[in-house]
């Protein structure tokens, strides 16, 4: 399925979406997988939300507290994992609906929450469609442009019998059509970001990815 035969490698340069405010930014979903409340993360000007309403399966968990503190990002200190069946998925309802090109970025930190000191290895669809293999022990993360054909995006967490899956952080951006004219409905773009574990956010977020709301 899926038309991914166009691998576009974007800078994330033109993303600039004016907003206004801070409270929920329009066009923006931001989900701390396993967070125990919503939280506005001050340093990263976002306010995020907890799974709840988002997904319907699975458990939260805190990391190891031998990476909780070496880790500055309050998203990766806690996840959400998925022990039962094969499929598990998140629904993203943006308010602009299908039709809009999108920025979905899900973040990954094992940090041995599990105490078994294996990072899994497991897919990511968006609905049925395949979008990456998630396969790092460090703070990383995967970003793909898509264009929904309907309002509901499904972002999947697929169990291929090497682990449990799980999942950090869940994003989605508003990006500018004209600036990324995807004609159609499937993933059109994607990349990938590993990233040590010294500073870890650092190139990604919100200042330099142009995604940042200016306040006007
Ligand atoms: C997984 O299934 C087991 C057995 O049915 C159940 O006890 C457990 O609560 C389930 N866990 C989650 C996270 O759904
Ligand atoms: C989208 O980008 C185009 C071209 O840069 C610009 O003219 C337009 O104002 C932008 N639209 C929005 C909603 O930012
Ligand atoms: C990334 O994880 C691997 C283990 O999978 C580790 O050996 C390596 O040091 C980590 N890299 C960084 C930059 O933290």
């Amino acid at each position: 399925m899926g038309r991914m035969g166009v691998w576009l490698l974007v800078g994330m340069v033109g993303m600039l979406i004016p907003v206004h405010g801070q409270d929920q930014i329009p066009g923006f979903i931001s989900i701390d997988c396993g967070a125990p409340n919503d939280y506005y993360d001050i340093e990263l000007g976002i306010y995020y939300k907890k799974d709840d309403g988002f997904v319907d399966s699975g458990e939260n968990w805190q990391i190891s507290t031998l990476f909780i503190n070496e880790n500055r990002w309050q998203q990766s200190k806690n996840l959400r994992f998925f022990p039962n069946g094969t499929r598990n998925c998140y629904t993203l309802r943006p308010e602009k609906g299908k039709g809009n090109t999108y920025l979905i970025r899900a973040l990954f930190f094992y940090g041995n929450y599990d105490d078994k000191n294996q990072q899994p290895l497991f897919d990511l669809h968006i609905g049925t469609d395949y979008w990456t293999t998630v396969n790092t022990f460090n703070w990383t993360y995967y970003e793909i442009i898509h264009v929904p054909t309907t309002d509901n995006i499904q972002v999947c967490l697929i169990n291929t019998g090497n682990g449990v899956p799980y999942i950090s952080a869940l994003e989605l951006r508003l990006l500018n059509s004209s600036i990324y004219p995807l004609n159609s409905a499937s993933l059109s773009t994607r990349w990938r970001y590993d990233i040590g574990s010294s500073d870890p956010m650092a190139v990604h977020r919100y200042d330099s990815d142009n995604t940042k709301p200016t306040h006007n």
